[in-house]
């Protein structure tokens, strides 16, 4: 209960301070405009509850962070308090905060409080981020900062959580909770709920492609005898093969004729560009080597790490197939919709060039037998059929 409160406390200065965006160093590598605005409000508020019962934000939290009872003696410290104070936690615990930094004294010599915390104890007050000098008998100089303070009310009792925040740890504060929240998120499936989002972010076709994608490559999976693990790997994966197209220009995606080679380049970082943002989570980690190599061809002819035959992680062989089949059996720039014979002589016709041998067998009997077949659901509207782009 204490704790909780107190990580309210923390959570509300992280967001009052620095309007923390856990996706900055994934944003940073993609075009901003085209994002949907993540709601950070939610994110915060999952991120409270989160760590309501973790200690994780009281200890990272780069300035001092006390928990005093209502005399003012110390119930808890964190590094940085403890830090400030000079002392173990042992030498503060059950020791009243004015005999520990201000010398045993109240008020200066003008009768003002020497601190805004002696204050606050002595005036049972409340004080969200009030500026201030705190000083301590151990400082020569007295340290602007800023005070917050919540009267918690546990068990009829009352403690005050006092959190001191100062230019000196603004520095480090930035790195290290955008590091805890992305550490958070990373084991949790709201994570998805995000991905979710930037998935949104994608243009129509792409969005549908992914979709589609992967229902084709979950098929094929569930043919070629993946266990449950593997099949939600493939269909996480397939889901977000093409996030890296975020980093691709609108028109260069949505350009009717061929694109130039510098055109083709650009479009060609996207597996690259995928795999690095799945990189930064560690719930997609195992996934990005899989995005990362969904353009490799079976004859090694493919980009971007060449990678030939069995090189290439079976994961993305299937990817590249059901990624395929999809822009086949969809409209393309240069031609209808192919048939599904149509498809069925191509994925014979490339069988070891692009796509693995073994795979084409399978994708071959699955259509043979009815159970792979064009998507009914596609999500591409009529006025942008023909302007999707491959792959
Ligand atoms: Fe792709
Ligand atoms: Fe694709």
């Amino acid at each position: 209960m204490l704790d909780n409160q107190l990580s309210v406390l923390l959570h509300e200065i992280v967001r009052e301070k620095m309007s923390v965006n856990p996706w900055e160093p994934l944003s940073k590598r993609i075009d901003q405009s085209r994002l949907p605005n993540l709601d950070l409000d939610e994110l915060h508020f999952k991120a409270v509850q989160k760590t309501a019962s973790d200690h994780r934000l009281v200890e990272l939290f780069p300035g001092p962070v006390l928990v005093l009872d209502e005399e003012g003696s110390v119930v808890s410290a964190n590094e940085s308090a403890l830090a400030w104070m000079g002392k173990n936690f042992y030498a503060v615990e059950n020791e009243f905060i004015g005999d520990l930094i201000y010398d045993r004294r109240r008020n200066n010599n003008k009768n003002r409080f020497l601190s805004p915390i002696i204050e606050v104890i002595v005036k049972n007050k409340e004080v969200f981020l009030e500026k201030s000098y705190v000083t301590t008998t151990l400082l020569t100089n007295p340290i602007p900062a800023e005070i917050s303070t919540k009267v918690i009310k546990e068990k009829g009792k009352i403690y005050f959580a006092v959190v001191i925040f100062n230019e000196f740890s603004a520095g480090s504060f930035d790195r290290e909770i955008l590091r805890m929240y992305n550490e958070m998120f990373s084991d949790s499936p709201e994570i998805l709920t995000y991905f979710a989002k930037y998935i949104a972010g994608l243009d129509v076709y792409t969005r549908g492609h992914c979709m589609q994608v992967a229902e084709y490559a979950a098929l094929l999976g569930m043919e070629m005898g993946l266990d449950d693990q593997g099949l939600e790997m493939l269909y996480t994966a397939s889901m977000l093969h093409d996030i890296g197209k975020l980093a691709v220009s609108p028109e260069i995606l949505h350009k009717n004729s061929g694109l130039t080679p510098e055109e083709e380049r650009e479009l060609q970082i996207h597996p690259v560009v995928g795999a690095d943002i799945l990189e930064e989570f560690a719930v997609f980690y195992e996934l990005a080597p899989i995005v990362r190599h969904h353009h490799e061809r079976y004859d090694g002819t493919g980009y971007p790490g060449k990678l030939k035959g069995d090189e290439i992680p079976l994961l993305s062989r299937i990817i590249t197939l059901a990624d395929a089949f999809d822009v086949m059996t969809s409209y393309r720039p240069d031609h209808e919709a192919f048939t599904l014979e149509q498809v069925r002589e191509k994925l014979l016709f490339n069988r070891g060039k692009q796509f693995d041998p073994q795979l084409v067998e399978v994708a071959v009997r699955l259509m043979d037998n009815g159970k792979l077949t064009a998507a009914k659901f596609c999500a591409v509207p009529d006025t942008e059929k023909g302007r999707r782009k491959s792959g």
